[in-house]
Parts: C-alpha cells; sequence; structure tokens
C-alpha cells in the first residue's frame, strides 16, 4: 500500500514513487494509540495514486476515479467530519432506459420527428455515433450495463476523462441523460444514529397514517432497514464508509471495488487499498463524533418549538428517537415535491428498480427523501439532498409532497413567528 505526505501532492500522471510511502502507510495503518486516532488520520488522509502496476500486486492507491481525495475535503463544515459545501456535490448520471424502447425508431409526436441517435462524436473518438441500444448504453458508461444509475465521476488519473466526462454533460441532448446532485451531509451523531433499534423505527412507520403521512422505512436489497445516505440506501455506518472509500476516493476494499473507468469494462485491482482494520477505525472515528453542539440561543427558541409542532413539523423531524435525543427525523422515506425527484428512472446502485406501486419494495423511490436529521442544522448550509437551499426558510418553501400542508402553514406565519422558528432551529 503506497501513500505519501500530503505536502508531497502528485497530480495526474506521476512519474515517481516515494521511497518511505509504502512505511507511512504501514505505520498509518497499524500505530496510533487507539483505533479513533488512527481512523481521524484515515479520514484525514490526503491520498495519491503510486505509478506501480496493479500487475505487481500491490495497492493503487487513490483512484483510478474519484471524487476527491480525503474524506475530509468533503466532510468538513464546523469540523472534520461536518457537511460540505455545493461545489463537493456528487454527480449521479441516469439514463433513461425507456429511450432504449425506441431504438431506430422516430419519437411519436415530436414537432419534427428524429431518430434517437448520437449526434455528436466524443471527442476521444468513442464511436458513439450510433443509436441507443444497450451496447451503446455500456459504452456510454461501463456501469450503465448493470444499473440505471451510475456516479459521474469529478476526477481520474487519465486526463482523456475530463473530455468524455464534458461530452455526457454537454454534448449529448440526444440521449436522455439526467444528472442529480448529493449534497455533503454532516456526520456528526451518526454513531449513535448507527445504534437506534429496528424497533424503534418500525414504531414510527406505523404511526404514520395517524399522522396523516405515508413516510415508509427503506430496506436493502437483502431487507435490512436502511439509515444512512439521502435515500436511506444503506442499512449501517460500516457499510456506508467502505463504499464511500471505494466510490468518493477510488480505494479497494476487502468488500468493495474501486469505482473503475467508466470508458472501460470493470476492471478489478489486484490488491485492496484499505483493510478491514482500517476500515474499522474509520468508522470507530465517525461512530466517536458527538452530536452537534447546541447552541447557547436554545432557550429563547422557545415560541419557535411550539410553532415547528404547531405547523406539523415534528411530524417527521421527529424530536426523540430511542435513546437518541433531539435527532428531529424519523429516519423514514417520504416523497416530497416533484421538483425534488431523481429522474424518472434513477435506481439505487446495487439494487433492482423498484416497482412503483409494489408494496415493500426495498430501495426508494426517485420522489422518495429520507427525513433529514435537524440536529446541527444552523451550520450545515447549503440544505436539501442536492443544496439547492441556501437558508433555512428556502429549505422549507422547497418541501412539498407530504410536506405541502406543513410547509403552507408556513407561509402563514407572521413574521415574528417565522423569526421564532428559525432562531429555534438554528439552535438545534
Ligand atoms: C466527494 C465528496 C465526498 C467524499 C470524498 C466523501 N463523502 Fe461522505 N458523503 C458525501 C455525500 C454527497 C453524501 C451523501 C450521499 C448519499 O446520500 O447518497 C455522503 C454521505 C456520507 C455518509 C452517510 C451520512 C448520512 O447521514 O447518512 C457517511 C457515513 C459518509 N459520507 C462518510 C464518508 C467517509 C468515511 C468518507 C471517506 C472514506 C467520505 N464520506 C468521503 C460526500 C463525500
Ligand atoms: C412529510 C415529512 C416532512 C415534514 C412534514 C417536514 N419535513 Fe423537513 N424535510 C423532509 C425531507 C424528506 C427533507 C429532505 C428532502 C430533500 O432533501 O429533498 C426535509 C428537509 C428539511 C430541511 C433541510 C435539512 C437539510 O439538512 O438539508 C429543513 C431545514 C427542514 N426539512 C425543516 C422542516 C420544517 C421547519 C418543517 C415544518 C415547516 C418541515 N421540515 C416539515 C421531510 C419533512
Amino acid at each position: 500500500m503506497i501513500l505519501s505526505q500530503r505536502s508531497l501532492v502528485l497530480i495526474g500522471i506521476l512519474t515517481f514513487v516515494l521511497p518511505s510511502a509504502h512505511a507511512q502507510h504501514q505505520r498509518l495503518g497499524m500505530e496510533g494509540s487507539n483505533p479513533v486516532q488512527r481512523g481521524q488520520t484515515l479520514f484525514d488522509w490526503v491520498w495519491e495514486p503510486t505509478t506501480l502496476p496493479r500487475t505487481e500486486g500491490k495497492s493503487d492507491g487513490l483512484g483510478p476515479m474519484f471524487n476527491a481525495r480525503s474524506c475530509a475535503e468533503c466532510h468538513h463544515q464546523g469540523g472534520t467530519g461536518g457537511a460540505g459545501s455545493k461545489i463537493h456535490n456528487i454527480e449521479i448520471l441516469t439514463v433513461r432506459l425507456k429511450a432504449l424502447d425506441l431504438k431506430n425508431t422516430t419519437i411519436p409526436g415530436e414537432s419534427n420527428s428524429k431518430k434517437i441517435t448520437t449526434s455528436n462524436q466524443a471527442k476521444n473518438g468513442s464511436p458513439l455515433n450510433q443509436s441507443l441500444d444497450p451496447e451503446t448504453i455500456a459504452k456510454l458508461h461501463a456501469g450503465l450495463s448493470n444499473s440505471a444509475s451510475v456516479l459521474l465521476h469529478k476526477g481520474s488519473l487519465n486526463s482523456g476523462y475530463y473530455d468524455y466526462q464534458k461530452f455526457l454533460k454537454e454534448s449529448n441532448h440526444d440521449f436522455s441523460i439526467e444528472i442529480a446532485e448529493r449534497n455533503t451531509p454532516s456526520l456528526f451523531g451518526l454513531g449513535l444514529v448507527d445504534k437506534i433499534e429496528d424497533s424503534i423505527l418500525i414504531e414510527q412507520e406505523k404511526r404514520q397514517q395517524t399522522l396523516g403521512l405515508s413516510g415508509r422505512l427503506a430496506r436493502t436489497p437483502d431487507n435490512r432497514i436502511g439509515k444512512f445516505g439521502w435515500k436511506a440506501q444503506k442499512a449501517t455506518l460500516r457499510e456506508f464508509i467502505e463504499e464511500a472509500a471505494a466510490v468518493e476516493l477510488g480505494l479497494e476494499t476487502p468488500k468493495m471495488h474501486q469505482a473503475s473507468d467508466p470508458r472501460r469494462a470493470l476492471q478489478n485491482a489486484t490488491a485492496t487499498d484499505l483493510s478491514n482494520e482500517q476500515i474499522d477505525s474509520i468508522t470507530a472515528f465517525v461512530s466517536n463524533l458527538p452530536r452537534p453542539p447546541q447552541a447557547d440561543a436554545r432557550n429563547t427558541g422557545l415560541n419557535g418549538g411550539q410553532i415547528f409542532y404547531a405547523i406539523g413539523c415534528g411530524g417527521c423531524h421527529v424530536a426523540n428517537l430511542g435513546h437518541v435525543k433531539e435527532i428531529y427525523t424519523d429516519l423514514l422515506l417520504h416523497k416530497m415535491k416533484h421538483d425534488l425527484h431523481d429522474p424518472e428512472n434513477y435506481q439505487i446502485f446495487g439494487h433492482s428498480k423498484p416497482l412503483e406501486n409494489a408494496k415493500n419494495h426495498a430501495g426508494a423511490l426517485p420522489g422518495e427523501w429520507r427525513t433529514p436529521a435537524l440536529w446541527g442544522v444552523g451550520i450545515t448550509a447549503p440544505y436539501m439532498h442536492d443544496g439547492r437551499a441556501l437558508s433555512l426558510e428556502e429549505a422549507i418553501d422547497e418541501h412539498g409532497g407530504e410536506a405541502e400542508k406543513s410547509a403552507r402553514n408556513f407561509q402563514t406565519l407572521e413574521v415574528d413567528q417565522k423569526m421564532q422558528l428559525m432562531q429555534f432551529l438554528k439552535s438545534l
């Protein structure tokens, strides 16, 4: 496993390897007085690629695809592990597979009937100038051969990637490709969330009808209750962290392959970049992050608290979940306004596509979002899953769907009531 120090940043294609890097990494993984400290070092660690070919059986560090070079690069607002600004949003690309059915046909009802063909050639010469079929879709992005949605990575060790990325984003108007974003949430207090018992969440789901709501539990493909991620797509903190390492940083882990170049078929790394023990350490560090600090302004927000419940915010943003006090979420999936929806064909990675009306289908539908916890919400702007709301008021305006009534109640508040509510929210 090869790492080098933060001060020795190597960008792009590397031409040398630091002789002491391996030893440093050994220290990184094996020393440190406790797992939490080792985990923090790994969370902050700025990963770099190595020049060693994979065939040598050595780990290859960062990449080949990555969204950032460290966990902390995205999770840092208000301290290590915090939320992230919009520039760190990750991008998810979804292709409308419906178009497949229409291959080589004209689109009915289009004003100037046209074939579904690509109008542009990828600048790097990929043979994309043909009609859409599954093979072409896979050529577009190898990950699309088994999922309707894939991550569109920001960074690659291959500079040719950037032209390809531009092509996907800008010049493919005849493809039905849509890009959705995810904003970086804060990780404070997640160790407590990890320990919330299923029975507590099942209770929340049962209460929905009495509240006039229809929130539901997210289930993983193996039928465990999902708690983590904007779609509640992962059941445990450790699993989320292992996937984040593989997907965001391109680190091969014991259970997850590092993200591979979308222009090529899956290429597995021949060695892991992170050991189980190291993933345990990162998990220990994140689990150990305290809940967000409660502001002193808390007491002045008391009326705001009453307003919060009176206008129905507390239906979804439930104050206490079992032993976890003042978290303000039910961790259930709720249908939100149409404008917030993921692309129609969106599919959570690794899930089969949920059926719109099937009971107990596993993953979240395109229009469903897990209620975010409101603890610490004063310092986690921007808000909502894609960071579209810059202020708390904007976030409330963006609700709709199941929260339509509650959001409308908010509009009818007097100015000073709104202010009290804001004060309350900021004190959480
Ligand atoms: C490129 C920015 C970026 C990097 C790098 C990154 N994350 Fe994240 N993180 C995100 C985003 C965006 C989400 C929300 C993703 C989603 O819900 O689909 C997230 C979600 C999470 C969650 C779930 C939070 C919740 O409330 O359920 C955990 C845990 C997490 N990240 C840990 C990590 C760890 C550990 C690392 C390093 C191995 C890491 N992240 C690297 C952006 C990043
Ligand atoms: C039907 C359930 C529901 C109700 C009722 C509800 N919310 Fe939400 N809230 C959500 C969901 C789900 C999201 C995330 C949606 C998204 O990201 O697209 C959210 C997001 C938020 C956010 C942004 C949090 C973040 O970290 O980005 C704030 C702030 C918020 N709600 C406050 C309120 C307030 C105040 C009220 C009352 C006026 C309210 N909510 C009523 C479900 C609800």
